[in-house]
């Protein structure tokens, strides 16, 4: 049985991002968690792979190297990339190369991610086309974007995105609001208020219909 405290263990807090653990979960397309065995290195080209072996498990349920690698040519690909990219120009202080990336980032593939903006491991975009997302967010591990998802400031506050989020297209999450881990965010719904961990919150403004357990997260085992 699992309980709530249980929870932090698996899906520490977005503040715990920077600090270099193993995410061991990834979410799946059917909304599911499963666990993978994968090391994760505070590096760029270390991040960079696990937001493709995220993105490969999200669509495929596994990770081999091959399939891994096909990630990198499929839709939304290059936009993480390129923040990825960015981001980690402007740690190493090089901030007009980071510039300079972001806008390529903007014209090539229509994603306008401040190159500030602390995204865990395991960032998936599905599609990358107007996508805009503010310097100050900070978000947790394996967050998975549709297109034109905007996370944005409202009254100079930025919402912090947790742990396994999905969010449909069209979405728009605005303002000091907390979006809980396992959330899941519907296509055009407007997020002004705190999602709760596990929540699914739809329409505009957002109301949140659901709340999934975190054992009602957990992929069924595969069959041997
Ligand atoms: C929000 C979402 C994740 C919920 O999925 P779910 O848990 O399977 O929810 P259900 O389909 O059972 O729907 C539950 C209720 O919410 C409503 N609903 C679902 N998504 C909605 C949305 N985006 N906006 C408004 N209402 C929505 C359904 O009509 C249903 O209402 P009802 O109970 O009155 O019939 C999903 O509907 C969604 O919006 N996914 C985004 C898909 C997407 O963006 N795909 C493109 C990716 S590039």
């Amino acid at each position: 049985m699992l309980h709530d405290s249980m929870v932090t263990k698996v899906e520490a807090p977005p503040a715990a991002i920077v600090a270099g653990d193993e995410p061991r979960w990834f979410l799946t397309r059917h909304a599911t968690l499963v666990s993978a065995p994968h090391r994760w290195r505070p590096r760029f080209l270390s991040r960079l792979r696990t937001d493709l072996v995220a993105k490969s498990i999200f669509f495929h349920g596994k990770a081999g190297r091959w399939r891994t690698l096909a990630m990198v040519v499929k839709d939304g690909s290059m936009a993480t990339v390129l923040y990825r990219l960015a981001h980690a120009l402007g740690r190493a202080r090089l901030g007009l190369l980071a510039a300079v990336v972001y806008k390529v980032n903007a014209m090539l593939t229509g994603a306008v991610i401040g190159r500030r903006a602390e995204i865990g491991p395991g960032l998936v975009i599905l599609h990358s086309h107007g996508i805009v997302i503010n310097s100050s967010v900070r978000a947790g591990r394996n967050l998975v974007l549709g297109n034109n998802v905007t996370i944005g400031t409202e009254k100079g506050k930025t919402p912090v995105i947790g742990d396994n989020v999905y969010v449909g297209t069209g979405a728009v999450i605005i303002g000091g609001i907390r979006v809980g881990n396992r959330a899941r965010i519907g296509a055009n719904a407007v997020v002004n208020k705190d999602v709760p961990d596990g929540g699914t919150a739809v329409g505009v403004p957002a109301r949140v219909i659901k709340v999934r357990s975190l054992e009602e997260s957990l992929a069924e085992p595969e069959a041997a």
